[in-house]
């Protein structure tokens, strides 16, 4: 990492703060040495800031440029499977023959939950979302897994990496079930992850010979992927700020999917098919833009705080999206009224001005939907997927000395430093 200077004059007094350049993306100014300044800097959304340091994933918001472990997204999509992908996230790289065939082995073994886990879903309402069943049952993982959990341990960190990935399809297939009242399935030896996953979810006991359609699996493999991880967004943050004061692993994951289910982040690709519904036809896309630009709603799907071209994930979706539905020969009119919003918001000065283009989340609900995954799933497909994003971060973390994250305020609340007894309080 190559320094320079950049010089700050504060109140007359000068400081030399270093200018630290990493290997990709704009060079960031440290400011800690500014603490004996007697300020503190102030960044409403972190828009500026880097709390930290990472190898995992790069993003260029201007160019649409994403890389895993140095590799574009798409030629990731493409070429490798979502669990090559995970290995590549956790190890740094790419899995050889070998350390292929032992990671999808683990993972395998691992995918399983105590049968006593399910007690945890009969304390939740039939009706409950899939989401707060995830952030309940994933949080109680740490019951299951704490005492004998040492995280300064690399080992028991590699092995608690290999349980969450493994166990999170399984997990969100029970949520799922649980909701419809159906029994719960369990993984199987001959299908692969996606193929598991689909399975779990969409087949009851009586399917013996149940078979998954290779062109589903494949899909829902690339959706894994092209929400496998995403750098320094709201639920990663929040998964290595609760990482950061040593907490259980597992109810660390558990507050990265609480911080992702709002509709602003992973919460959008359901928000995006209940707009869709909404809307109801093509004939009243015209007035919802103008709901939308007299800011009385939002058009979900739409707009990324880091892409301001294009989300490379999107492009990804969207040819998977066509796959799907020409597979299956659908002719979703969601998705003819999904296309005329998208046309009018790429042409509309409004969007264009304020550079918003579709994001991941527009064409996943439609793809999703095609398969047959209930809309309510949606943001726990991603949760599913991101989970190796979350774990790898929490590693990287764990494996060199870090601090507590603990930010600063600007406080404009009163001072009021004698205390009123409650008889004299008006
Ligand atoms: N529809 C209409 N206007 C929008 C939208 C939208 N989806 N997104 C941003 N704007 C407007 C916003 O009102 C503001 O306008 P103005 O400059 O006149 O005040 C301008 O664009 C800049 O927006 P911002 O709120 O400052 O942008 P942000 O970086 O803080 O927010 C965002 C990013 C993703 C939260 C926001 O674009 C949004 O809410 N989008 C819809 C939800 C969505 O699709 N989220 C999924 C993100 S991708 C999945 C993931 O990685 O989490």
């Amino acid at each position: 990492m190559a320094t320079d200077k950049a010089t700050l004059n504060v109140d007359g007094e000068t400081f030399d703060l270093p200018i630290i350049t990493g290997k990709l993306g704009r060079p960031v100014v440290d400011v800690s040495a500014f603490a004996d300044a007697g300020y503190w800097t102030y960044d409403p959304g972190f828009k500026v800031t880097a709390p930290v340091e990472s190898k995992i994933t790069f993003i260029n918001g201007g160019e649409g440029e994403l890389l895993h472990r140095g590799y574009p997204i798409d030629q990731l999509a493409d070429n490798a499977e979502y669990l090559e992908v995970c290995y590549a996230l956790l190890h740094g790289d790419l899995p050889n023959a070998e350390q292929k065939k032992d990671f999808y082995a683990k993972i395998q073994q691992h995918s399983g939950v105590h049968d006593q886990l399910r007690r945890f879903f009969e304390g939740f309402r039939r009706d409950a979302h899939p989401m707060a069943i995830m952030v309940g049952v994933v949080g109680a993982l740490s019951a299951f897994y704490h005492d004998g959990l040492d995280v300064s341990d690399e080992k028991h960190r590699e092995i608690t990496a290999i349980r969450l990935i493994a166990k999170m399809p399984t997990l969100a297939a029970m949520s799922y079930k649980y909701s419809k009242g159906e029994p719960f399935m369990y993984p199987r030896n001959d299908f692969n992850y996606a193929e598991n996953f689909l399975y779990m979810m969409l087949a009851t006991p009586a399917d013996v010979d149940y078979k998954v359609n290779p062109v589903l699996s494949k899909a829902m493999d690339k959706i894994f992927t092209l929400h496998a991880d995403h750098e320094q967004n709201a639920s990663t943050s929040t998964v290595r700020l609760a990482g950061s004061t040593g907490a259980n692993p597992y109810a660390c994951i558990a507050a990265g999917i609480a911080a992702l289910w709002g509709p602003s982040h992973g919460g959008a690709n359901e928000a995006v098919l209940e707009m869709l519904d909404e809307i109801g036809t093509v004939e009243n896309v015209d007035e919802f833009m103008e709901k939308v630009k007299r800011k009385e709603v939002k058009l979900m799907g739409f707009g990324h705080r880091v892409y301001k071209n294009f989300d490379p994930r999107a492009k990804v979706m969207k040819e998977t999206c066509d796959e799907v539905l020409d597979a299956l020969g659908i002719d979703d009119p969601k998705l003819e009224l999904a296309m005329k919003l998208e046309k009018i918001a790429l042409e509309d000065p409004y969007f264009v001005e304020r550079n918003l283009y579709p994001n991941v989340d527009f064409y996943s609900g439609i793809i999703l939907k095609a398969i047959g995954i209930p809309t309510s799933m949606f943001t726990v497909i991603f949760a599913l997927a991101r989970t190796a994003g979350w774990i790898s971060h929490w590693l990287e973390m764990h494996s060199a000395p870090f601090k507590i994250g603990r930010p600063r305020q600007l406080y404009t609340g009163e001072t009021k430093r004698d205390f009123v007894k409650l008889e004299d309080r008006k």
